[in-house]
């Protein structure tokens, strides 16, 4: 008689590896469990309102699109993208915006959606700047938070991993555009941006 195969076990895990990835820092599950947990807060903070989540491109997208299926609540999408002048003058805020917002936040409460703050200048001046065009309320939902790296006050209101002073890349956040795709957050391989004129300084 021929010996039933038994199958593979439903919790096998596929193992989360990269060639370019030096360690896996956050799985899938535990972005998914924190990402579920903080759209249950602001169903509950925002019961009764309406809010409009302003998207920093690009790196918030993967964030947006997973978090914005947990939301109850009634919402509206919209998308921003700002480009600093350069490492010499972005400590002092100045920033092309690229895209704008299509939608008025005028008498709306305004929830910005990040992937990550890391010096603090994005959210700090984006804050400003969308404080000075007479929203009901302004706030901020990071999924990942670097401290360590603030050169400006910037505080997420709904604050997901405070993560180390790596180089960190997946779930939307990049290096020369690539790894977003990712599903987990890991720490890139040193010898992948070694050679550069200058270490990178991002994210
Ligand atoms: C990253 C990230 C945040 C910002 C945070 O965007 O998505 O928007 O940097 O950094 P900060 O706190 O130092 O301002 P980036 O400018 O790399 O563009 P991207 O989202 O298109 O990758």
């Amino acid at each position: 008689m021929k010996k039933a195969v038994s199958p593979r076990p439903k919790t096998a895990k596929k193992k989360l590896q990269h060639p370019d990835i030096r360690e896996v820092l956050l799985t899938p599950e535990k972005i998914a469990a924190k990402v579920k947990a903080l759209a249950a807060q602001i169903n509950k903070d925002y019961a009764g309102k309406e809010v409009i989540l302003v998207c920093v491109l690009k790196g918030a997208l993967v964030f947006l699109a997973d978090f914005m299926r947990q939301l109850t609540i009634p919402c509206v999408v919209d998308f921003v993208d700002w480009s600093s002048y350069g490492a010499s003058t972005s400590s002092s805020g100045v920033f092309r915006i690229l895209r704008d917002l299509e939608e008025s936040v005028e008498s709306r409460h305004v929830l910005i959606v990040e992937d990550i703050i890391d010096t603090g200048l994005t959210t700090h001046y984006l804050i400003k700047h969308l404080s000075g065009r007479n929203p009901a309320s302004v706030k901020v939902v990071a999924i990942f938070d670097k401290p360590s790296r603030r050169k400006i006050e910037a505080k997420a209101d709904y604050c997901g991993y405070e993560v180390p002073d790596e180089f960190v890349v997946g779930y939307g956040l990049d290096y020369d555009q690539k790894y977003r795709n990712l599903p987990f957050l890991g720490v890139l391989k040193p010898e992948i941006y070694a050679g550069r004129d200058t270490p990178p300084d991002k994210p």
